[in-house]
């Protein structure tokens, strides 16, 4: 895709303001951490990989100034500040984890030097969320046979939720780059619409031809056939497979199961969390009832009525046909080959 997500220009943060998508194209300029913080958390950048690149960003530039004891302290305040935009997306811990662990080994470094290693760091993990969506992209594209190929989507998983090219829809461009006809069904994705704005607009940018549905449609649409498999992408994936990503995921396994149509997850290694033994432990962030109750800034809903609005959950690992990462397939059990994976043995 041709727009950045995210860059690092000049001690700032760039990115493209999500919200407006596919209405407007407005770059924000985030030159403290902050201004990240909020970016994340008003989602004007939003996919656990993006999140996760936006936050280690943002840690260098809170850590701008600063060595020494009064970087490690500094650090502290950042680092929560940043976890706590949102909960659900693992990257996210991830990569400001991954920068304490860097500030850590170079405390000895001036504040100017710290700060460049900083720096380094979170543009490495920008590089490596591009090259990881690239190989799980290969890897996708080689597993999933049919020519022509229907991929039914839900929420986002493209370039705009990673640092570029995508997770699920990478899946979706290697696939394409093969020479197979490729198509997307995309979920309108209630009630934020990442599948009718982003996931519409970034394929239409690429020339991939894609269809809208709202989301009570798939299951006609899955029964009617036609439709290859599901991919979707994933906030966190616990050790044993359970799939946490945007909420109407699990409804659309279910649905899948039921019509005989495979279900994959494509997934960078740092949405996986061995730390979490199952679903149950994964953190579900609930956001404001207003993104129910107003439609485009309209009031669409009585006043006052009592909303529930989580915004992820979780599809049970016995739903999901593969889990499709940079190293390769894993298959069930995943509790064994989601280990492997993350130890380095490669499925090739
Ligand atoms: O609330 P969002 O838009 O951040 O939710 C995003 C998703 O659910 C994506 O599917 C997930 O982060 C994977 S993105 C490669």
């Amino acid at each position: 895709m041709s727009v950045k997500t995210i860059e690092w220009r000049a001690d700032s943060v760039r990115m493209i303001d999500q919200r407006l998508l596919p209405a407007r194209e407005v770059i924000r300029v985030c030159r403290d951490y902050r201004a990240v913080a909020d970016a994340i958390r008003t989602m004007v950048i939003r996919g656990a990989p993006a999140i996760g690149v936006a936050a280690a960003m943002g840690v260098a530039l809170g850590l701008r100034g600063f060595s020494g004891a009064r970087a490690r302290t500094r650090f502290e305040v950042v680092a929560r500040t940043l976890k706590a935009t949102r909960p659900t997306a693992v990257n996210l811990a991830w990569a400001v984890d991954r920068m304490g662990r860097v500030l850590g080994e170079n405390l000895a470094l001036d504040a100017s030097a710290l700060y460049r290693r900083l720096r380094d760091e979170a543009l490495a993990i920008y590089n490596e969320d591009l090259a990881a969506n690239r190989a799980l992209g290969r890897h996708g594209a080689a597993l999933l046979r049919d020519d022509p190929l229907t991929v039914l989507t839900h929420c986002n998983a493209g370039a705009l939720a990673t640092a570029g090219y995508g997770t699920a829809l990478g899946v979706v461009r290697a696939a394409r780059e093969s020479g197979r006809q490729v198509s997307v069904i995309a979920d309108e994705t209630r009630p934020f619409l990442q599948g009718s704005r982003l996931t519409a607009w970034e394929l239409r940018k690429d020339k991939i031809p894609v269809t809208v549905i709202a989301d009570n449609m798939a299951a006609s649409v899955l029964r009617a056939g036609g439709v290859s498999c599901v991919i979707v992408g994933t906030d966190r994936t616990a050790a044993n497979g359970d799939v946490a990503n945007k909420i109407g995921t699990y409804p659309l396994a279910v649905m899948a199961r039921r019509h005989g149509v495979p279900f994959y997850v494509a997934a960078p290694l740092s949405s996986i969390d061995l730390g979490c033994r199952s679903g149950d432990a994964i953190p579900i962030e609930e956001r404001s009832g207003l993104e129910l109750t107003e439609f485009a800034g309209r009031q669409v809903a009585p006043r006052g009525v009592k909303t529930f609005n989580p915004a992820f959950d979780v599809t049970p690992a016995e739903l999901v046909t593969a889990i499709i990462t940079e190293r390769g397939v894993a298959r069930p059990p995943y509790t064994e080959s989601l280990a492997a994976l993350k130890r380095g043995d490669s499925t090739d």
